[in-house]
């Protein structure tokens, strides 16, 4: 069976609404992220510090291809997973779920995150939302099987409407 994957802007809550998933429909929950974070034992701003953002992304397309080999799972992505065409080619292989925020809740949610390395470069980091949401939504809409408009949704009722929708 194809797997479910959440794809989405930073803040959007994919983790935890792949988590919640993954407990209703009895199926492994996996954060790419996490996964990247575990093999190479360092965090993510520290791989963007030493390899640049090529690196990690480099990274996150070989993590994507191997997790996504697998059956069954939950897969909760990074924000920029859609950056690449290949990566945008095998997420149509799957059920995606885009969580669709409203930058305001992206950057509430995002405001005291010291762990991701896009908002924490110089520049106003709600602007940089912005501009990142205007590149990546017709990215994230062009992968998308389903879009669950989310806003100050209760996990609970995020993981529902996202069982509906599947
Ligand atoms: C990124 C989002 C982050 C992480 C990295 C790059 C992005 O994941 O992959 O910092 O390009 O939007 P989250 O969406 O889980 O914050």
């Amino acid at each position: 069976m194809e797997n479910v994957v959440l794809v989405g802007p930073m803040g959007a809550g994919k983790s935890t609404i792949a988590r919640g998933l993954a407990a209703v429909l009895k199926r492994s929950f996996v954060d790419a992220d996490a996964e990247i974070e575990r093999r190479t034992g360092v965090d993510i701003p520290t791989i963007f510090e030493f390899e640049g953002e090529e690196g990690f992304r480099q990274r996150e397309t070989e993590m994507l291809r191997e997790l996504l080999e697998r059956e069954n799972i939950v897969l909760a992505t990074g924000g920029g997973v859609v950056m690449r065409p290949e990566n945008r080619e095998l997420l149509k292989q799957h059920c995606v779920l885009y969580l669709r925020v409203p930058v305001a809740e992206q950057f509430r949610r995002t405001r005291k995150s010291r762990r991701r390395p896009l908002l924490n470069a110089a520049g106003d980091p709600r602007q940089r939302l912005e501009e990142l949401f205007r590149i990546r939504d017709p990215l994230y809409q062009e992968v998308a099987t389903i879009v669950l408009q989310g806003r100050n949704q209760r996990v609970r009722d995020a993981v529902r409407a996202a069982c509906e929708a599947l």
